[in-house]
């Protein structure tokens, strides 16, 4: 694995090899009290990115559905209360795979976010690559180099960016979804599990590519697209 990576704030990773960050939010890191929002499937997987960094007993999750006598726990993370309850004691932690609702928490909770880049110990950074704030990058995931990736970004278990792709913000790279060297991607756009961009391909802001999907050419209007290659669909 590469360490020259290109810094934009703080970076970080669950592996003691490649925690490379530094700030005083770290040195104090056993005291922090991490609010994950969401309860939903995301946070199955996210708690992988969290756990080795965070001890179990300052995680808390916090969602809308949250009922006081449910005593639910995932991964055995208490949901202790709907959103609105975060206080300012807790730094926020965005558990949220839908981009339109994880972009707006993202501004509603700017003050307190981790703003870490969450990077799995078995993703692949290569040199050279620039990586925004608050983005969550799983395991299997390969970066190739001169790649740009803004902030608020789900780069998802074995989803590969090759070189000199540029990344927007709030995207959710699905997993295996595969962009080819150049493409470039606006912001709040959805690429779905296995979908291919080829090389040199532009998709503007707002656009969903389905599963296993095929873009051959720049995608300009925002909407959602499907097939191979795809065509628009709604
Ligand atoms: C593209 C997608 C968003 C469309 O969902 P939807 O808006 O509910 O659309 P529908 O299911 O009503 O499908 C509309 C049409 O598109 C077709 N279609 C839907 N998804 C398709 C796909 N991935 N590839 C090809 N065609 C697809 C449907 O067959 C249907 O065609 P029809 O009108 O001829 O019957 C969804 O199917 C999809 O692929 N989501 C990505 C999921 C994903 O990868 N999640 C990431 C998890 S990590």
């Amino acid at each position: 694995m590469s360490m020259n990576i290109n810094i934009n704030e703080e970076l970080i990773t669950n592996s003691a090899l490649r925690n490379i960050s530094g700030s005083a939010m770290h040195n104090d890191k056993n005291s922090i009290k991490i609010a994950i929002i969401g309860a939903g499937g995301h946070t199955r997987s996210a708690l992988n990115l969290l756990r080795n960094f965070y001890k179990s007993e300052q995680l808390y999750i916090f969602d809308d559905s949250f009922k006081a006598d449910a005593d639910e726990q995932i991964g055995g993370v208490s949901v202790i209360g709907q959103i609105d309850s975060i206080t300012s004691e807790y730094r926020v932690f965005l558990s949220v795979g839908n981009n339109v609702l994880r972009k707006n928490l993202y501004y509603r909770f700017i003050n307190q976010l981790v703003t870490i880049s969450f990077i799995h110990s078995d993703a692949t950074i290569e040199n050279n690559v620039t990586i925004g704030n608050s983005n969550q990058i799983f395991a299997n995931s390969y970066i190739n180099s001169y790649t740009n990736i803004g902030n608020n970004n789900i780069i998802n278990t074995s989803a590969i960016l090759e070189h000199e792709v540029k990344l927007g913000d709030h995207n959710h790279i699905a997993i295996g979804a595969k962009l080819c060297g150049r493409v470039e991607i606006g912001n709040n756009c959805l690429l779905g599990a296995g979908s291919i961009v080829i090389d040199n391909i532009s998709i503007c802001d707002d656009v969903i590519i389905g599963a296993g999907s095929v873009v051959i050419r720049d995608i300009k209007g925002s909407g959602t697209y499907a097939g191979n290659p795809v065509r628009k669909i709604k």
